[in-house]
């Protein structure tokens, strides 16, 4: 299972990539907006910092607007990825990049069955918002889970992004299902390694520890 960060933070950004867990970064509009940068400097700083993909996600309305703004987006970085979002014309950009040879994931999804076009649209993953389906009242994992199924049946290999995370346990869920990838805000990625009786446990040592050495 792969490890992204969702969001456009350069520091945030930074500070993951130093763990050596950071296997790439998803952005979306509302993302980079909050930076208020330069669009097209600010992807290319954030392609800077991560070794993985780069996920950057297309405005325009139409399947044709689509991929030519898909054409200029993926010269920004080493490896940059294409969001597309769900929707006839989305899908029909997708077909069109799938031909250029350029990588797409189909985001806004919040069905097994928008995952199932994705991938016969083409894209290379489709990526379902757990957190708003949670929010909701549904079972947005259960989405994930059914899904992932639904490829299985015909041997579809679009990949799952587990994506609108909210806690380490949608990541924990999302691991034992066995999705390819998990893209979650700052603030969930510092939380995977805590667990308090890890933190007591080490206090514990260390305190010991110190009377030993006296
Ligand atoms: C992926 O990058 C999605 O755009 C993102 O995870 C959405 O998260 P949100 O539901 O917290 O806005």
């Amino acid at each position: 299972m792969k490890l992204y960060l969702d969001t456009a933070d350069l520091d945030d950004i930074q500070g993951a990539a130093e763990t050596g867990l950071l296997d790439g970064v998803t952005t979306n509009p509302t993302l980079i907006a909050r930076e208020k940068r330069d669009f097209e400097p600010h992807i290319k700083a954030i392609a800077a910092i991560v070794q993985g993909p780069v996920c950057v996600e297309c405005t325009g309305a139409s399947a044709a607007e689509m991929a030519e703004e898909a054409k200029h987006l993926i010269q920004l970085g080493r490896r940059i990825i294409i969001k597309i979002p769900m929707g006839a014309e989305g899908l029909k950009a997708v077909k069109i990049l799938k031909s250029l040879g350029i990588p797409t994931i189909v985001t806004l999804c919040f069905s097994p069955l928008q995952v199932l076009l994705s991938a016969l649209a083409g894209a290379s993953f489709a990526a379902v918002f757990v957190g708003r389906l949670d929010d909701m009242g549904m079972d947005g994992m259960q989405v994930i889970a059914d899904a992932k199924n639904m490829l299985e049946n015909y041997g579809l290999t679009t990949g799952i992004i587990v994506a609108s995370v909210r806690s380490p346990l949608h990541v924990a869920r999302s691991a034992a299902i066995g999705v390819d990838i998990v893209t979650m805000p700052c603030n969930v990625f510092n939380r995977l390694a805590k667990h308090p009786l890890t933190d007591s446990g080490l206090a514990q040592f260390m305190k010991d520890w110190a009377g030993y050495k006296k």
